[in-house]
């Protein structure tokens, strides 16, 4: 027999560990929740070990706390070591084991006090009466149903990393991202140097909140300021560029948006698209010749977000065709301006959320003029900032004419 319990009635809010890591404890809701399971996906060589092995060393530190396990199934011991030094996170009291018998890991753990166990990777964990080999479905599942079992029953925090597969899905199937309470994408584009924490699930928290680092020789740091960081290599004055004043979660992140439009030798022209959606451009590209008669059937069209960073707001779509009309035209933008707004099928600029947001962090970063949607109500209006209110495409033409 179940007995069944009223929903209004005593309960003990979560417990949450800091991990004095600010950017952590934003992407996780405020810390990590004991007895919670997280994933961590990521591409091969992003940083999760490097994320998760200073992660578990400052909750070890803090509390000088014995109760922090460290499991590589992938790595020596050596080779981890080797990696804490170079953190210089060496002399925390972190607790760790080489190993991919998940038998012997649940049996260790189960007789320890455990706070923190990090399992490096979920993939390469076995367990005998599994028959099949390390990294398949039923033994990912497996070793997951019995690792999480064991976090829930003993109340500690288990982060699990998993590799992801070139369709982007983590450990192959998604059972995994079902199994635990959140999962976190860490990503970043090969080539720069900061990283991306993006919580995707949460049971415990806001979904898109986002954690900026930088991967510096010492390990990751976090971004106090990552508007800063992305524009940081802008230069001004040159067409097919805006700035667009974006959401990552709770946190305004402005983004330069470049945009490259030539002519085409091809019979079918390009569309190239790092960082946003293609289908949004096709969008796009589609409501500027419907309305506004430009024409883009003899053009290829590039578009990037600058520093390497995924975008997937609708709100961007009039940065993105004001960036592709100011390439086209060959007029650049004002440097000192920021765009947002999002583009319907018939041409009409719709609001966004957060307006007041999106337009203090531009004015923090020296910006004094804005494009926005026609419906922004006076009252969001910031100090210091001009405005160019815009209620249809159409209206671009005068832009650069
Ligand atoms: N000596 C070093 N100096 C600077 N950066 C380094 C150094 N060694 C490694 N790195 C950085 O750390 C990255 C690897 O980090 P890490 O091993 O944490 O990634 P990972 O996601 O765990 O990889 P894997 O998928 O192989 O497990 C490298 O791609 C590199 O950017
Ligand atoms: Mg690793």
């Amino acid at each position: 027999m179940i007995e069944f319990v009223d929903l209004n009635g005593g309960s003990e809010p979560f417990e949450r560990i800091k991990t004095g890591i600010k950017e952590i404890d934003r992407v996780t809701g405020g810390g990590l929740v004991a007895g919670s399971a997280i994933l961590v996906g990521g591409d091969p060589g992003i940083g999760k070990s490097t994320l998760l092995l200073q992660i578990c060393a400052a909750v070890a530190k803090q509390n000088q706390d014995e109760g922090c396990f460290y499991i590589s199934g992938e790595e020596a011991i050596d080779q981890v070591r080797i990696r804490a030094k170079r953190l210089s996170v060496e002399k925390s009291p972190v607790k760790l084991a080489s190993t991919t018998e998940l038998k012997d890991i649940i049996a260790t753990i189960e007789k320890a006090k455990p706070t923190l166990v990090i399992i490096d990777s979920i993939q390469t964990m076995y367990l005998e009466d599994v028959e099949s080999t390390p990294g398949s479905v039923s033994q990912v599942r497996a070793c997951a149903y019995e690792l999480i079992k064991l976090a829930k029953k003993k109340g500690f925090v288990l982060f699990l990393v998993g590799h992801v597969t070139k369709q982007g899905a983590i450990a192959g199937p998604r059972v995994l991202e079902h199994m635990v309470d959140t999962v976190l994408y860490f990503e970043g584009e090969r080539g720069h140097h900061f990283r991306i924490l993006r919580a995707v699930k949460n049971r415990y928290g806001a979904t898109d909140e986002i954690g900026v680092f930088e991967m510096q020789d010492k390990g990751l740091v976090q971004v106090e300021n990552p508007s800063a960081l992305f524009l940081a290599e802008r230069q001004g004055n040159v067409s097919g560029s805006t700035v667009f004043a974006g959401i990552e979660g709770s946190r305004p992140l402005l983004v330069e948006i470049q945009a490259l439009v030539s002519q085409s030798g091809y019979s079918a022209p390009k569309r190239a698209v790092v960082g946003w959606d293609s289908n949004r451009l096709a969008m796009v590209l589609a409501v500027l010749e419907a309305r506004c008669g430009f024409n883009f059937s003899a053009y290829d069209v590039y578009l990037n977000i600058a520093g390497g960073l995924k975008i997937s707001e609708p709100a961007a779509d009039l940065a993105v065709a004001m960036a592709v009309i100011s390439s086209l035209s060959n007029k650049p933008l004002p440097s000192d301006m920021v765009v947002f707004g999002e583009i319907g099928l018939s041409g009409e600029i719709r609001a966004v959320t957060q307006p007041a947001l999106r337009l203090k962090e531009a004015s923090k970063l020296g910006f004094t003029n804005a494009i926005v949607p026609a419906s922004f109500g006076k009252e969001k209006k910031t100090e210091g900032m001009s405005y160019y209110e815009i209620g249809n495409v159409h209206r671009l033409i005068n832009w650069f004419n």
